[in-house]
C-alpha cells in the first residue's frame, strides 16, 4: 500500500518508533527510581516476580485488542462464543508454537538484565547494553537476508559509540547530588576494599555535612556508612559483586536480544502466513507465562518468596514500571512491525539522550562535554543511516564461477 496505515493521519512507522522513544525515556527514569528508593518493606521487589507480571499485563492488552479485531472482521451480533472460538483457533491452532522459542528467550534476557544489574553498576550496564545495537543489525543480515551498505554500517558503528559516550560517567560531573547518587543502593562496590572505601567516603561526607550543619543527611550518612562497614565484615570472605558474571549477563542479554527481536520479526513479516501483531503478541506473552512462573518466580526465587511473600516490597512506583515496562513491550512490536529492529534501537538510544537531558533538569545532572559529543554523534548517526544510500558507481562484480 501506497502510505500503509495510519493513526490521526500520521504513518504507523512515525507513530510506534516517536512512541517508544518517549516510553523508553520514561521508563528508564521510573526503573531507576525504583532502584534507588527504599523499598517500603525489608526487602526490594523480587525480580522474578515483576518479569512475570509483566507478561501478565502485556497478554492482557493484547488479548483485549486482538479480540477487537477480530470482532471487527465478524458479522454484526456474532455471538462471543464464536468470537472465542476464533480467537482460540487463531492463537493455537496454527503456528502458534513458534512463538515458544522466542518467549523463552525474552524471558531469559529479561532475567539476566536483572542478573547484570544485581552484579554491576548502572552505566556499566547501559554501555555494554548498548552491544545489542550491532548484534541486531548482524542477525538483521543473516536471518533476514537484510543488505545493510558500508554507510549503514558506518552509522551503526558511530551510534554504538555515540551512545557509549553519553553514558560514560564523568569525574568533573561529581558534586554532592551525584556522591549521595553514588553511595544509594543502586551502587555496587566490586569488592571489599571498594566497600570500605566506600564506608570510609560516606562517613567523610556526613562529618563535613555535621560541620556545615545538615544534620538530617548527615545523620543518614552516618547510617548508611555503618551499613557498608557491617556488611565489609560480613563478607569479608569473598567479592560482593561478581563483575564477571554482571559482564557475561549484560553481553548476552545483548546477543538475545538481537536474536530474539530479528527472530519475532522474521515470523511477525512471514509472507506465506501472515497473522496479526496482536495475536502474535498473545502467543508470545502467553509462552513467556511457563518460563516466567516456572524458572524465575519457583526456581530461582521460590524459597525466598515463600518466606516473604509474592508482593514483597511493592508499592505504586513499581507497580508503574511494571506497567510501563508491559507497554514498552507492545511498543517495541508495533516499531518491529510496522518499521524494523534496527529503527527501534535508533529509537530507544534517542530516548537515553533524553532521559539524560530530564536528568540535568530534574536531578541536577550536570551537562558534560562528553555529554555533548556522544550526543552529536547519536543525532549524526540518525542521520547518516536514514539518509538515501549512494548509488553504487561501479556495476555489481561479475561471477567468474560458471
Ligand atoms: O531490548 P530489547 O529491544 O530487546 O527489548 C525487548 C523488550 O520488549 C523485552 O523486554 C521483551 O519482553 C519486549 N517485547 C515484547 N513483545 C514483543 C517484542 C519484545 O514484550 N513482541
Amino acid at each position: 500500500t501506497a502510505g500503509g496505515p495510519t493513526l490521526f493521519g500520521m504513518p504507523m512507522k512515525q507513530v510506534s518508533l516517536i512512541t517508544l522513544t518517549f516510553q523508553n525515556s520514561a521508563l528508564i527514569l521510573i526503573m531507576h527510581y525504583s532502584r534507588i528508593m527504599t523499598p517500603s518493606g525489608d526487602h526490594r521487589y523480587f525480580p522474578s516476580t515483576a518479569v512475570f507480571l509483566n507478561e501478565v499485563i502485556k497478554l492482557a492488552i493484547s488479548l483485549t485488542f486482538a479480540i477487537y479485531e477480530a470482532s471487527r472482521s465478524l458479522a454484526p451480533h456474532t455471538p462471543a462464543t464464536v468470537l472465542f472460538e476464533q480467537m482460540w483457533t487463531s492463537v493455537f491452532a496454527g503456528d502458534g508454537w513458534k512463538l515458544a522459542l522466542p518467549a523463552a528467550l525474552y524471558t531469559l534476557e529479561n532475567t539476566l538484565q536483572y542478573v547484570a544489574l544485581s552484579n554491576m553498576d548502572a552505566v556499566h550496564f547501559q554501555i555494554l547494553y548498548q552491544f545489542k545495537i550491532l548484534t541486531t543489525a548482524f542477525f538483521s543480515v543473516f536471518m533476514l537476508g537484510r543488505a545493510l551498505g558500508s554507510r549503514k554500517w558506518v552509522s551503526l558503528v558511530v551510534l554504538t559509540i555515540g551512545v557509549a559516550v553519553v553514558s560514560l560517567p564523568s569525574a568533573n560531573s561529581k558534586d554532592l547530588a551525584m556522591i549521595i547518587h553514588d553511595t544509594s543502593d543502586h551502587y555496587f562496590p566490586r569488592s571489599v576494599h571498594e566497600l570500605g572505601q566506600l564506608a570510609n567516603g560516606v562517613a567523610e561526607v556526613a562529618r563535613e555535612l555535621t560541620k556545615r550543619g545538615v544534620s538530617g543527611l548527615a545523620g543518614e550518612l552516618t547510617k548508611r556508612s555503618a551499613t557498608y562497614q557491617g556488611i565489609k565484615e560480613d563478607q569479608a570472605a569473598g567479592p560482593i559483586m561478581n563483575y564477571s558474571i554482571g559482564l557475561t549477563a549484560v553481553l548476552v542479554a545483548a546477543a538475545v536480544s538481537g536474536l530474539t527481536g530479528v527472530y519475532f520479526e522474521k515470523v511477525l513479516k512471514d509472507t506465506s502466513n501472515s497473522v496479526s501483531v496482536w495475536t502474535r503478541n498473545v502467543q508470545l506473552s502467553f509462552y513467556s507465562l511457563f518460563p516466567a512462573l516456572i524458572v524465575g518466580v519457583i526456581v530461582m526465587d521460590g524459597e525466598e518468596i515463600a518466606k516473604h511473600g509474592f508482593f514483597d516490597g511493592y508499592n505504586w512506583i513499581v507497580w508503574t514500571a511494571i506497567i510501563f515496562q508491559a507497554v514498552g513491550g507492545v511498543l517495541t512490536s508495533s516499531c518491529i512491525n510496522y518499521a524494523d529492529n534496527i529503527a527501534k534501537n535508533f529509537a530507544t538510544s534517542i530516548s537515553i539522550v533524553i532521559s539524560f537531558l530530564f536528568s540535568v533538569w530534574f536531578f541536577n545532572f550536570r551537562v558534560t562535554f562528553t555529554f555533548l559529543i556522544g550526543t552529536a554523534l547519536v543525532i549524526a548517526s540518525t542521520y547518516l543511516y536514514s539518509g538515501v544510500e549512494r548509488k553504487r558507481s561501479r556495476p555489481p562484480p561479475i561471477s567468474i564461477v560458471s
